[in-house]
């Protein structure tokens, strides 16, 4: 099979993860071309891999025969880039955000859909163990009827982390703060745990950072469609960076992940116990992704970025290309599309709205 052949715009913090997850994928998988703005990084990272660097993306597309376009721009330019990508008929893996109004997200999901090219949002924690481990028992129906989601983001990130870009802490191209930019992982894990948001009603605050627009601190309490009721936090201001979480409860037990870990599950038939505090538990098996195993309880974890934000692990970015490689062969949907990446950006959204307003919000919102 011939390979697919990569290209990537943005080459800062995050384009060095793409390029790992391709390298890691060197039977199907390979780099073209790169793409930045600033000259000084396109031709850094072109040198570096051995590829030719543009900086300017029009001329890229134009000048360079590939398949797969990596978004890694700054995410209020993800749709305008994505965009153009799709409409040259490129495939596109989009780094997240989606972007950040609903319009700009619509207009990448329609160009794909129009262009017949896939598209992945990424998502990473979606892989981890703790997800799968977590999905399974929902699958089995252990949880028993859901009650309540905690999803909580306590990091920290310094002052020098936003003065590190124009465009960091800024609405128009960040989109947000904690929530936008490093919540929305657990924004889309809480989702695929606990299903569609009926309201939301929030409350947010900038407390420890300066010269950034946007907040450092967000909390909402949740009502899920279901009945089920939630609560989300997204915090840069917790020095020095503590855990990002999903703890879940329902009628049929507790499922409680830390750092992508399932650190601790107990169902109310006894069957299984699972995780830290030295409790022994039997590892349940995990049937719903194919990269089973790629991923172990000793690998996945770790500091997740909780103040580093370039301490990215590289397997959830791994699993995305894979499955963008196997939608396009399959002619199927990939994992995580285009609407799942718009309903976490639909949530961040409305938790903003309502926390301006001091107003409950309903979805879908009406942007
Ligand atoms: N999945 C993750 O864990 C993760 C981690 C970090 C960042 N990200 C996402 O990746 C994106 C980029 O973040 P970053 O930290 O790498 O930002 P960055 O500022 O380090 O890099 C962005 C690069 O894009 C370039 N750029 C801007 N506009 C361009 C254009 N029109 N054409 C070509 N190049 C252009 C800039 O010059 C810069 O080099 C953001 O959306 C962020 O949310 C995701």
């Amino acid at each position: 099979m011939p390979k697919f052949r990569f290209a990537i715009v943005g080459c800062g913090v995050i384009h060095g993860t793409h390029i790992d997850a391709i390298k890691a994928l060197p039977e199907e998988a390979e780099l073209v071309a790169v793409c930045d703005e600033d000259a000084s990084r396109a031709t850094s990272a072109g040198t570096k891999n051995g590829v030719p660097a543009f900086t300017d993306l029009a001329t890229m597309l134009k000048e360079t025969d590939f398949d797969i376009l990596c978004v890694c721009v700054p995410s209020g330019l993800h749709a305008k880039v994505g965009v153009m990508g799709a409409n040259a008929g490129k495939h596109i893996i989009c780094e997240k955000p989606i972007d950040v109004s609903l319009e700009a997200a619509d207009a990448l999901i329609d160009a794909c859909a129009k262009n017949s090219v896939k598209l992945v949002v990424i998502s990473q924690s979606r892989y981890s163990t703790g997800m799968r481990k977590l999905k399974q028992y929902l699958a089995e129906g252990k949880m028993g009827n859901l009650c309540y989601a905690e999803s909580v983001t306590k990091w920290y990130r310094s002052q020098e982390y936003y003065d590190s870009g124009g465009w960091r802490g800024t609405w128009e191209l960040d989109g947000g703060g904690a929530l936008m930019n490093q919540g929305v992982h657990y924004v889309d894990q809480l989702l695929y745990a606990m299903g569609p948001v009926k309201s939301v009603a929030a409350t947010m605050a900038t407390r420890a950072h300066e010269r950034i627009e946007v907040e450092d601190i967000v909390s909402a309490t949740i009502e899920f469609e279901s009945g089920a009721v939630g609560t989300l936090l997204a915090a840069t201001c917790m020095y020095p960076g503590y855990r990002q979480g999903l703890e879940v409860y329902g009628t049929g037990g507790t499922a409680l992940i830390e750092n992508n870990r399932m650190r601790h599950a107990q169902f109310t038939d006894g069957t299984e116990k699972r995780g830290m505090f030295g409790v022994e538990a039997k590892e349940p098996e995990i049937k719903d992704f194919k990269a089973q195993g790629a991923e172990t309880e000793e690998n996945s974890g770790g500091t997740h970025g909780a103040s580093d934000p370039t301490a990215i692990e590289l397997n959830g970015h791994v699993e995305h290309f894979k499955d963008l490689i196997g939608a396009i062969a399959e002619n199927r949907d990939t994992f995580m599309n285009g609407k799942e990446a718009r309903n976490a950006l639909e949530l961040i959204l409305a938790v903003y709205q309502s926390a301006r307003s001091g107003q409950r919000v309903y979805l879908p919102l009406s942007e």
